[in-house]
C-alpha cells in the first residue's frame, strides 16, 4: 500500500505529521517519532522573545566582567546557552535533521520583520526541510484594525518567503473576518502551505486565588470540525499545501480530514496523551480502512472526498441543524 504523501513539496513517506510540542524538543524525542512511523516531524516553536533574552544574558556577563577584568572585553564568555536560546535551537535543528531520514521542520515564532527573516534564513542554513511561521500574536491592543494585523501578517510571511532558500508555511488562526481572502492572500504572498489551526491557548482563571492561570489543554476530536470546514473550502482554490491539524484523536479523525482535502494531517494532543507510538495505531487505521475500501495509493483518497462544500450548503445545513435540533426536547448530543 502506498501512503507517500506531498506536502510543500516535500515527499513525505505518509502523511501524518508530529506538530510542534514537547515530544520532538530532543533528538531523542525526534527518534522516537520518527520509529512510531510519523511523516515528518515539527520541533517545538522557537520565539524571537528567547533571542532578545540571550542577548540581554550575554550582554550582562560582558557588563559582569568589564568591571573585574580590564582585558575582558577581548573575549566573549562562553555561556550554557539553555535549551530555547536560537543556538541550541540550530543545533538541535542540525541535529535532529542529521539522525533521521524524514523531513524535519521548525517553527518560528518572531515579532519583527528582521526576525523573521534572520531566522528563517538560519533555520533552513541548519538543515530545516521546511519552515512553519507560528504567527501567535493577539492584537490585545484594541485600537489595532483587521487591516493592520493582517498586514502585519502578510508582511512577515514574505519576510520569512524572501530570506529563507526552503519552503514555508503558516500556521494559521481561525479568527478572520474573511478567512477564505487571508488564504488567497497569504496564497500569492508565496506561503508554501497553510496549517489550519493553530490552538490558542487561553489563560484560565482560578476561581480561588482570582489569579489567571497560564492555560494548556490538550484537544478533542470536535476541535477538527472547523478546520476540516475551512480545508474543504479551500482544496483547489488555492496553490499552497494544506495541513490539518487540531483533534486528530483516532483513525477517524485522521482519514476525515483527508476526505475533506489535507495533503498533511498533524497530531500532538493524542501524542501526548497516548505517547509516540500512538502514530503506529493511527497509520494501521488509516491501511486497513484503504484496504476496506479498496484503495491502494492515498491519492485514491481524493476520489472518494466529499463533494466540494458550497456556501450555500453550508448556510443550509446550518439552518437545517438548528432547526432539527430546535424541534426536539432530547437529541443526540
Ligand atoms: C504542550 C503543547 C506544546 C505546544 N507547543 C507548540 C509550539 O511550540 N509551537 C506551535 O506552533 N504549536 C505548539 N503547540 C500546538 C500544537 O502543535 C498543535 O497545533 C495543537 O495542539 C493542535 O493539535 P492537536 O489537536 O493535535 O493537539 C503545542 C501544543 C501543546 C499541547
Amino acid at each position: 500500500m502506498d501512503l507517500t504523501a506531498t506536502y510543500l513539496g516535500l515527499s513525505l513517506r505518509n502523511p501524518l505529521v508530529a506538530s510542534p510540542s514537547p515530544l520532538s524538543r530532543t533528538v531523542t524525542g525526534v527518534r522516537r517519532l520518527v520509529e512510531a512511523g510519523v511523516g515528518a516531524v515539527v520541533l517545538p516553536s522557537l520565539f524571537e522573545e528567547d533571542i532578545l533574552e540571550a542577548e540581554r544574558r550575554e550582554g550582562m556577563l560582558l557588563d559582569q566582567g568589564s568591571d573585574v577584568f580590564s582585558e575582558s572585553l577581548s573575549y566573549f564568555p562562553e555561556t550554557a546557552a539553555p535549551a530555547s536560546s536560537p543556538e541550541a535551537y540550530l543545533r538541535l535543528i542540525e541535529r535532529a535533521a542529521g539522525a533521521v531520514g524524514i523531513p524535519v521542520l521548525a517553527s518560528l515564532n518572531a515579532a519583527t520583520p528582521e526576525g523573521w527573516a534572520g531566522l528563517a534564513r538560519s533555520m533552513g542554513e541548519a538543515g530545516a526541510a521546511a519552515i512553519e511561521l507560528n504567527f501567535y500574536q493577539l492584537p490585545a491592543d484594541l485600537e489595532t484594525t483587521s487591516g493592520e494585523v493582517e498586514t502585519r501578517l502578510l508582511e512577515a510571511v514574505q519576510a520569512a518567503r524572501a530570506a529563507a532558500r526552503v519552503p514555508v508555511a503558516v500556521k494559521l488562526v481561525p479568527y478572520f473576518s474573511s478567512l477564505g481572502e487571508m488564504a488567497i492572500r497569504l496564497d500569492r504572498a508565496g506561503a508554501d502551505g497553510l496549517i489550519l489551526f493553530n490552538r490558542w491557548l487561553q489563560p484560565e482563571i482560578d476561581p480561588e486565588s482570582g489569579r489567571a492561570l497560564p492555560g494548556i489543554g490538550l484537544s478533542t476530536p470536535m476541535d477538527g470540525r472547523l478546520p476540516r470546514l475551512w480545508i474543504a473550502l479551500l482544496r483547489g482554490r488555492v496553490r499552497a499545501s494544506l495541513a490539518g491539524s487540531s483533534g486528530v484523536e483516532s483513525t477517524q479523525d485522521l482519514i476525515r480530514y483527508l476526505l475533506a482535502g489535507a495533503d498533511a494531517v498533524m497530531t500532538t494532543s493524542a501524542l501526548l496523551r497516548h505517547g509516540p507510538d500512538h502514530a503506529r495505531s493511527l497509520l494501521d487505521g488509516l491501511m486497513g480502512w484503504m484496504a476496506a475500501h479498496g484503495l491502494q495509493r492515498l491519492a485514491d483518497i481524493r476520489t472518494r472526498a466529499a463533494a466540494a462544500t458550497r456556501p450555500a450548503e453550508l448556510r443550509s445545513a446550518y439552518v437545517e441543524a438548528l432547526r432539527v435540533a430546535n424541534s426536539q426536547d432530547q437529541g443526540p448530543w
